[in-house]
C-alpha cells in the first residue's frame, strides 16, 4: 500500500507539471484527491490493513494529500506568470494611453442648486432651507390658503397618516418659516425638495425641486422683481433670455403672474418645442399678500416685497433640451456625464 501510494504521488507530480490551464489543472486535482479521486479509492483498502500498518499509511495518505495541493498551487502561479510573460512580450506597447479612471461627479440637479446659490448669493441674498415633512399651518394657513380654500386642490398633497404633517408642496412655507425669524430687509433664495401626488411620466415626478425666492423691504416693487429675475435666469439659462410677465393667481401673492422665457430652441421664432408661440412657461411669482405679511406679524402698510418659485427640473429641461423628468432620478451614468463639471 505504501508503494501503491508513493507511485500515486509520482504519477500525480507529473501530470500537474504538465497541466497546460488552470482547468486542466483543477481537473488533474479532482482526479487524484477527490471523492471519487484515486487516491481516496486506494483508501477504501485501508480497512483491511493491521492497526499497525494503518498508522503508517493513514498519515503518509494524507501528507501526500497536503502535497499535492502545494504542487497544484505552485504550478497555477507558474501559468498565471507564463500568461502574463506570454502578454507582455510580442504585442506590449508601453505608449497606450492607460484606463481612465472614473470619477464622481455631481448630480446636475445638486450642481444647477450651488449655480443657483452662487448666483443668488452675487445679488445679496442670503440661502435658507426649510424641513421637507411640514404642518399645515406653513404649507397653507400661513400662505393664505384657509382650510376648504379650493387652491388647497390646485395642488395634490401627500398626508402623513393620523399625524396633522404632510410632505411639502412647495418651496413657499420656507418664506413663512424665514420671515417668522428674520426682520425686514429680507432677500432670501430657499432650493429644495417637494412632493405633490403626482403619477410618474415624462414630465410628472411625486418628487421634484424647486427654488424660492423672497425680497421684503419698505419700497420692494414689481420692477426690482422683474430686474432680479432677469438677471438671475439670464445667468443661470442663457444670456440672451428674454422674460414676458403675464397675469396668473396664487392665493399667496397680489398681483399675481407666471413668467414666460423665450424658447431656447428656436429663440423666439416658434418651434414644437413652444408650440409655435416662441415663449416657454418658467414660474409663478408676484408680490406678497397682505395676509401673508400679516401672517408672519408684518405691518402690510409698512412692508412689502415680492416671491417666486421655479421648478427645478423643469427648468435644466428647457435648457437643455431634456425630454423626459425620469432621467433625472434614474442615475444612469450615460445621461449624467454629459452634464458640464468644473
Ligand atoms: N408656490 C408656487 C408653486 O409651487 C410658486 C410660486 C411661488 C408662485 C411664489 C408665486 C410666488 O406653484
Amino acid at each position: 500500500m505504501k508503494v501503491k501510494l508513493e507511485e500515486l504521488r509520482a504519477t500525480a507530480i507529473t501530470a500537474i507539471a504538465a497541466a497546460k490551464n488552470d482547468d486542466e489543472l483543477y481537473e488533474i486535482e479532482r482526479s487524484f484527491t477527490g471523492r471519487k479521486g484515486q487516491l481516496t479509492a486506494l483508501l477504501k483498502g485501508l480497512k483491511d490493513l493491521s492497526n499497525e500498518d494503518k498508522r503508517i499509511v493513514g498519515p503518509l495518505a494524507n501528507k501526500i494529500k497536503d502535497d499535492l495541493q502545494i504542487e497544484v498551487g505552485k504550478r497555477s502561479a507558474e501559468l498565471k506568470k507564463e500568461a502574463f510573460d506570454a502578454m507582455s512580450g510580442a504585442f506590449f506597447d508601453a505608449s497606450l494611453p492607460g484606463n481612465r479612471p472614473v470619477v464622481g461627479r455631481l448630480h446636475p440637479i445638486t450642481k444647477f442648486i450651488q449655480e443657483i446659490e452662487d448666483t443668488f448669493l452675487s445679488l445679496n441674498f442670503d440661502i435658507a432651507e426649510g424641513p421637507e415633512v411640514e404642518d399645515d399651518y406653513h404649507n397653507f394657513t400661513a400662505l393664505n390658503i384657509p382650510e376648504d380654500h379650493p387652491a388647497r386642490d390646485m395642488q395634490d398633497t401627500l398626508w402623513a397618516k393620523n399625524i396633522p404633517y404632510l410632505l411639502r408642496t412647495h418651496t413657499s412655507p420656507v418664506q413663512i418659516r424665514y420671515m417668522e425669524s428674520h426682520k425686514p430687509p429680507i432677500r432670501v433664495v430657499c432650493p429644495g425638495r417637494v412632493y405633490r401626488k403626482d403619477d410618474v411620466d415624462a414630465t410628472h415626478s411625486p418628487m421634484f425641486h424647486q427654488f424660492e425666492g423672497l425680497m421684503i423691504d419698505k419700497t420692494t416693487n414689481l420692477a426690482h422683481l422683474k430686474g432680479i429675475l432677469t438677471v438671475a435666469l439670464r445667468r443661470l439659462i442663457h444670456p440672451d433670455l428674454e422674460l414676458r410677465f403675464r397675469s396668473s393667481y396664487f392665493p399667496f401673492v397680489e398681483p399675481g403672474m407666471e413668467v414666460d422665457v423665450t424658447c431656447v430652441m428656436c429663440n423666439g421664432d416658434g418651434c414644437h418645442v413652444c408650440k409655435r408661440s416662441g415663449w416657454i412657461e418658467m414660474l409663478g411669482c408676484g408680490m406678497v399678500h397682505p395676509n401673508v405679511m400679516k401672517s408672519v406679524g408684518l405691518d402690510p402698510q409698512e412692508y412689502q416685497g415680492f416671491a417666486f418659485g421655479a421648478g427645478i427640473e423643469r427648468l435644466l429641461m428647457i435648457k437643455f433640451q431634456i425630454n423626459d423628468i425620469r432621467l433625472f432620478f434614474e442615475n444612469d451614468p450615460r445621461f449624467l456625464e454629459q452634464f458640464p463639471q468644473i
